[in-house]
């Protein structure tokens, strides 16, 4: 007697095989996005800032945010990429992205050039006020630069088109800028945040898709929230400042990178990773930067 092959099954032997072991669903996959913020690059490649070759620590936090099981997905640097405002450092950044193979996404810090960041980085300078999709996710960049100042600001008519594709596009959403919306309990960083941050926060809390305002420029970590809204800090992948000072003071914590995982059901998860040892010792008692 011949063998029977599947294709002779009836519909309902078929269907019987198909009741005994039931296919699982697939979940769809959260997406992986790795923060970088604050590299300070210069054009030499033993440039220093306090004591930490910048080059050096930015490439040893890339290579441990890529260096695990789970794959990113895109890389997002949240300012102050170059110190010196040198079109090499930029040349430098482009390249150690690149190298990656991933999206990347850049912001400008205050210690950044937008021209030089467009020549050197092209459509990777997001404009300023740019918006990405990933998945079922929008990813929103926010230029706080103000030319020739440490502090933020956030254009008026920026705000006003943020909150128009809130209120257009009701997807899960991130929100980065350089500088802090909000004070950070550290006096002397808190002279130099956002200075209209809390119009920022205020769109935030009444967009409950707005589910973190992610940030750099403070060189720390920091987690704190306004309505549902997380608002998150991360440290600068070369020099920590210390959490809590009143006056400029260094940290003792190696750099390190902020890793946001973005479900399709639009719940965040995120968490600081940091160097396990430092290199390099930053200069002790700096008194700036
Ligand atoms: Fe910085």
């Amino acid at each position: 007697m011949p063998e029977t092959k599947p294709s002779q099954m009836s519909p309902t032997q078929e269907a019987g095989v198909l009741q005994a072991f039931p296919i699982a669903k697939a979940r769809p996959a959260p997406s992986r996005l790795v923060q970088l913020s604050d590299p300070h690059l210069f054009a030499e490649p033993t440039g220093h800032l306090l004591g930490i070759t910048t080059r050096s620590s930015f490439q040893a936090v890339i290579d441990l945010a890529l260096a695990g099981r789970q794959a990113a997905h895109a890389l997002i640097l949240t300012g102050d990429l170059v110190h010196d405002e040198s079109p090499a450092g930029y040349r430098y950044l482009r390249q150690a992205l690149e190298k990656t193979g991933l999206p990347y996404y850049c912001i400008a810090g205050n210690h950044d050039r937008r021209d030089l960041m467009k020549k050197y980085l092209g459509s990777a300078a997001v404009e300023p006020l740019g918006i990405r999709r990933l998945n079922s996710w929008n990813l929103i960049f926010l230029d706080s630069l103000d030319p020739g100042r440490n502090s933020g600001r956030l254009d008026r008519t920026h705000l006003d088109r943020l909150v128009e594709l809130l209120s257009d596009d009701k997807a899960p959403t991130l929100l980065f800028l350089h500088h802090h919306p909000k004070p950070i309990q550290s006096a002397w960083m808190d002279t130099m945040g956002a200075e209209n941050g809390a119009d920022l926060l205020g769109i935030c809390e009444r967009n409950s898709q707005v589910k973190a305002v992610v940030f750099g420029h403070i060189h720390q970590a920091f987690s704190s929230s306004q309505g549902d809204c997380r608002i998150l800090g991360t440290p600068s992948t070369c020099i920590q400042f210390l959490p809590g000072s009143v006056d400029f003071a260094l940290d003792a914590h190696p750099p390190g990178y902020r890793e946001l995982t973005i479900y399709p059901d639009g719940r965040l998860a995120t968490r600081v990773e940091r160097l396990v040892e430092l290199v390099e010792l930053p200069i002790p008692h700096a008194e700036g930067y």
